[in-house]
């Protein structure tokens, strides 16, 4: 019978937390919490080609965005998980416009939840990859009252744990608490997590590029310079193949695993880029740099912004390190070129 150990998602957070005797073991049953709702997600992802939950439900979300049913559930589906543990001071959501507050009845804790809680919804009815994604701060305001919008507006590196779960070909949950990035596959005939990925590394250079083309009109020349040499073919390991899914956790996921750059960029029309700083970007940024990559908005750390709105955007580069930090460098160069012209 093969050696190999038999890992839930449970025991490998109790194992990481026994490796810090000063840990309370409350994140761990946050972490527990949230597994629960991720898992009752999943299986409404699952089913939601056979129910009548797909399409518009006709409003729309506080980015102007079209809400559709499956999106609205897994937001009420994270609530509902997260609301009475006690783990919690504030939650906010990719959906919410204002921070949700825990209610009255219920215990309020030291830790702050924000999520995205459907990535990718544009991608539903294709039956192609979505996921859901979350961060995880402590608290900063004082006292045991309820939490404050501060509490939410903190600089990613801040960050206690981050995870997302892809809903593809199999659900997979990858979370980090900063050291070390770990995958769970979800076994769908026992409902639990099984360690599949124990230690994700993001390769130094990867082959791959991913980023919305059609806009390229849009682009910084800088950008569009970097595109064009990426798919060159006398350079060393050129030209690039280029992905894109258009779920970010899937975009994401892959980049991870293969290595690469993944870019959501400011434009001229998109002066911020598209994607959220604190429930996209943020989350991806933390767990990337965990597994050694890099993220950047082309000129600082997405971890070392400074939020001033919940729902702020930012233009995003992530992936391998030298990837990342060549798309800077073509970016850097085409600004000192127009400054100076
Ligand atoms: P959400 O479904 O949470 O609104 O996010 C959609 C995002 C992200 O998942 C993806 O990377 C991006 O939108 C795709 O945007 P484009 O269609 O502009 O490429
Ligand atoms: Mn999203
Ligand atoms: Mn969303």
């Amino acid at each position: 019978m093969s050696k190999a150990r038999f890992m839930t998602l449970e025991r490998h957070i109790i194992e990481g937390e026994r490796m810090h005797p000063e840990a309370t073991g409350e994140l761990s049953r946050l972490l527990s919490d949230l597994a629960i709702a991720l898992k009752i997600i999943s299986l409404e992802v699952n089913k939601a080609g056979l129910v009548d939950i797909l399409g518009y439900v006709g409003t729309e979300n506080v980015h102007g965005e079209s809400v559709r049913k499956l999106d609205m559930y897994a937001h009420e589906m994270m609530f509902k998980a997260m609301d009475h543990g006690g783990h919690l001071c504030i939650m906010a959501s990719e959906e919410e416009e204002d921070i949700i507050h825990i209610p009255s009845d219920y215990e309020i804790g030291r830790y702050v939840l924000l999520f995205d809680p459907l990535d990718g919804s544009s991608n539903i009815d294709a039956n192609v990859s979505i996921g859901t994604i979350f961060s995880i701060y402590r608290r900063m305001s004082e006292g045991g009252g309820p939490g404050t919008l501060a509490d939410c507006l903190q600089q990613g590196y801040k960050q206690v744990a981050a995870g997302y779960v892809v809903y593809g070909s199999s659900t997979i949950l990858v979370y980090s608490a900063g050291h070390g990035v770990a995958g769970f596959t979800l076994d769908p005939s026992i409902g639990e997590f099984i360690l599949s990925h124990p230690d994700i590394r993001i390769p130094h250079r990867g082959h791959i590029y991913s980023i919305n083309e059609g806009n390229y009109k849009y682009w910084h020349p800088g950008l569009k310079r970097y595109i064009k040499y990426l798919q060159e073919e006398d350079k060393e390991g050129h030209p690039y193949s280029s992905r894109y899914v258009g779920s970010m956790v899937a975009d994401v996921h892959r980049t991870l695993l293969y290595g690469g750059v993944f870019m959501y960029p400011a434009d001229s029309r998109s002066p911020k880029g598209k994607l959220r700083l604190m429930y996209e970007c943020n989350p991806v940024a933390f767990i990337t740099e965990a597994a050694g990559g890099r993220a950047t908005d082309g000129k600082q750390r997405i971890l070392e912004i400074v939020p001033e709105h919940l729902h702020e955007r930012s233009p995003i580069f992530i992936g391998s390190i030298e990837d990342v930090l060549e798309v800077e460098r073509f970016l850097r160069e085409a600004e000192e070129e127009l400054q100076g012209s």
